[in-house]
């Protein structure tokens, strides 16, 4: 098990560079209370504003991340980002195959070039892996969220290259969170498919749960065995609810 768990804001479509500052400056508030060494932090904010951001928050632990990247370095792909250009923007992370990027029509064979595409820059992936509620309805999800872990990441990927999501797309904006006893389900067969494929260094790769997390549910969901963490997308706009989420995850001497 990763020592503290990682808290991360997908900020999605949202917020001009003003906005953005706000969120950042409202985050950096909490800094005096120690959190930022007692959970990981890593916000992913618009492409626009990522430079603006990286500058507020550089140099206070606060970690930033991309929403998406595009597989190739440079060339003629109008309107996208390589992931060179996320890494010169300041961030460390990416996240990847977010369900909808996937609902948009991304397979798991483009997540597992823009993986690669993202090892290559220096960054470090945040994969996403979820079902749909027909899956779980027809109880498939297990099966359909180890297929996206064994068909999204490339060949020679590492363990310490790589955070998963687990996001139930049922439960992402929704409202709807997965039940203790399914997030347990889901993130055991996970762990045993990361074990799979890497043996007893899967212990160590970060796994998160995202979908409609918020201050209410986060200490519960983080206190499950194999939770490393949350992916939090609505209630990240907020700098309070974030930070009371990030408060949630500190874990006890
Ligand atoms: P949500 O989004 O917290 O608004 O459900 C989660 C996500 O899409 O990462």
């Amino acid at each position: 098990m990763p020592d503290q768990k990682l808290i991360a804001g997908n900020w999605k479509m949202n917020g001009l560079t003003g906005d953005c500052l706000v969120l950042a400056d409202g985050l950096l508030k909490a800094e005096s209370s120690g959190l930022f060494d007692k959970v990981q932090l890593l916000v992913c904010p618009p492409f626009t504003s990522l430079t603006i951001v990286a500058d507020r928050i550089g140099n206070h632990k606060i970690l930033m991340g991309g929403q998406d990247c595009h597989a190739a370095e440079k060339g003629a792909h109008t309107g996208c980002i390589s992931a060179e250009m996320l890494k010169d923007a300041g961030s460390t992370h990416v996240i990847l195959g977010h369900s909808e990027r996937r609902q948009a029509g991304e397979s798991s064979a483009d997540v597992t070039e823009k993986v690669s595409a993202a090892l290559r820059a220096g960054l470090m992936p945040v994969v996403c892996v979820g079902e749909q509620e027909e899956d779980r309805d027809s109880a498939r999800h297990i099966e359909v969220v180890t297929q996206h872990i064994e068909t999204s990441l490339p060949d020679d990927i590492r363990p310490d290259q790589l955070i998963l999501a687990y996001e139930p797309v049922w439960a992402i904006g929704t409202g709807k969170t997965a039940s203790t006893d399914d997030i347990l389900e889901m993130h055991k067969a996970i762990r045993d498919s990361l074990a799979r494929r890497f043996g007893n260094k899967a212990d160590f790769i970060p796994v998160l749960y995202g979908g409609s997390v918020k201050p209410a549910n986060a200490a519960e969901i983080m206190s499950l065995d194999n939770v490393d963490g949350v992916l939090v997308g609505g209630a990240s706009l907020n700098a309070d609810d974030f930070i009371k989420i990030a408060e949630a995850g500190i874990v006890k001497e």
